[in-house]
């Protein structure tokens, strides 16, 4: 099938890589030409395990192309798939100007029964829309179908081809019938459901796994406050098949550019129909706080933070990407300079991203992560990088002023952490080594 993707984003650029890879014949397209350049260049402009492999093969075989030429690579196309940005809005609310403007770019260059997919976020209803808008600028034949994207970030390529699910949205069998075709190669858990379903069933599953964190994250709260492990309740809690074991790891809370943003979203398209989602706030409120957790443990180390070097291990919203958008790191930072202490921060792959977005005079940018810790008078892990998992625990007592850790993510065991003299602080487990006393 000739396939064209409008919009080389993470969404965009996954999905065209992988279609390509199930034997498609796809053109990437994007406004921005120095993407464009960099991508036909074998290049990739965001940090994503595997995916440059698999777009060299696929572009070498000749079955991935990336263009600006929207125009042409439309009016070759049988499937068109729209990937473009639905950022939030000051209300909440997802902006579609983009993906407004880019159907109307669509539906002058159709040529020929073609299917118009739109794979970005977007509100139910905005695909009627997106009919109307067509329908508006063309008279060839044409079906809008409603296919949302489950990838996630750090794991897109893997996601993409062995999905749990792909759903369909469609009005009628004719196009459902050529995305499943086109699908079946990934997987045989097919759902074809009408559009405003399939719109739905994107913001419903992100809410429903943010609602999990943030549950697990309160749990946390109050195993801390009863001397209960939060590791052990949602290994419990997570063998009963109804409940799942997956995303009942506690933390620091969610963050990236998908869950805080569709929380927000779902809530406001709720408010729209004059629905008060009640449960979705709490969420988005208890994850807001849950980051505060890091700010309230090193007080209760340390006592005052004015002064004090503080290492950040992890800047990136989640580990295996470098996109730090909504990452609790920027506000711990921040709260960190404005109590008057100095983070010293290193991720393995987000520094140049953190940068871009904060690059404040008190921040001390770290080669690695030992540079991070010596002098320092605690450590917050952040992000769990595999090598901050595995790290030396013996070497990073003896580089710090004081051994003093809080762990947001809950990556070591109270055996390794025994073997040190480092006064550990997990989210929702005893803290090992207190030194509350002898310091303050
Ligand atoms: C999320 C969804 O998982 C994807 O299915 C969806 O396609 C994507 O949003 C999207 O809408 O585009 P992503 O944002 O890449 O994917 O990241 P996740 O792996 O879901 O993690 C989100 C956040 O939750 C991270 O900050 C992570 O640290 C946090 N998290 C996750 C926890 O705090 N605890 C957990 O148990 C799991």
């Amino acid at each position: 099938m000739n396939i064209t993707v409008i919009g080389t984003g993470y969404v965009g650029l996954v999905s065209g890589v992988c279609y390509a890879e199930i034997g498609n014949k796809v053109t990437c397209v994007d406004k921005d030409e120095n993407k464009i350049k960099l991508l036909n260049r074998g290049g990739i402009p965001i940090y994503e395990p595997g995916l440059q492999e698999l777009l060299m093969v696929n572009a070498d075989a000749g079955k991935l192309t990336f263009t600006t030429d929207l125009e042409s690579a439309v009016r070759s196309a049988d499937l068109v798939i729209i990937a473009v940005g639905t950022p939030p809005l000051p209300s909440g609310e997802a902006d579609l100007r983009y993906i407004e403007g880019a159907v109307r770019e669509v539906a002058s260059s159709i040529h020929g029964y073609t299917i118009v997919a739109v794979k970005s976020t977007v509100p139910v209803g905005t695909n009627d829309r997106v009919r109307q808008i067509i329908a508006e600028g063309t008279t060839q034949e044409f079906d809008v179908v409603s296919v949302p994207e489950f990838l996630r970030e750090g794991s897109a390529v893997k996601d993409t081809l062995n999905p749990d699910r792909i759903v369909i949205g469609a009005d009628n069998k004719r196009a459902a019938d050529i995305l499943v075709e086109l699908h079946i190669p990934l997987t045989e858990e097919i759902v074809v459901t009408d559009i405003r379903s399939a719109e739905m069933i994107k913001y419903a599953s992100n809410a429903f796994l943010a609602t999990k964190i943030s549950f697990i994250n309160e749990i946390a709260n109050i195993c801390e406050k009863m001397g209960a492990d939060v590791g052990e309740v949602a290994k419990g809690m997570g063998l009963d098949r109804r409940i799942g074991p997956a995303f009942l790891k506690a933390g620091i809370g969610y963050g990236g550019s998908c869950f805080p943003k569709d929380t927000k979203a779902l809530i406001q398209i709720a408010g729209n129909v004059e629905y008060d989602f009640k449960l979705l706030k709490s969420v988005v409120e208890v994850n807001q706080t849950q980051r505060w957790g890091v700010i309230d443990k090193l007080y209760r180390a340390l006592g005052s933070l004015s002064g004090r070097k503080i290492a950040i291990w992890g800047l990136a919203f989640k580990p295996g990407t470098d996109d730090v958008r909504e990452a609790p790191a920027i506000e711990i930072i921040e709260k960190l300079i404005e109590l008057g202490a100095t983070p010293k921060v290193y991720d393995p792959v987000a520094m140049d991203n953190f940068r871009e977005l904060m690059d404040h005079p008190s921040i001390s940018w770290c080669l690695n992560e030992w540079d991070a810790v010596s002098g320092c008078d605690a450590v917050c892990l952040l992000t769990e990088w595999e090598e901050f998992c595995n790290i030396d625990l013996h070497k990073v007592e003896q580089l710090m002023a004081r051994p003093v850790m809080v762990d947001g993510r809950n990556v070591f065991g109270a055996e390794q952490i025994k073997q040190t003299s480092i006064a550990y602080y997990p989210v929702g487990r005893p803290p090992i080594n207190d030194k509350i006393e002898e310091i303050v």
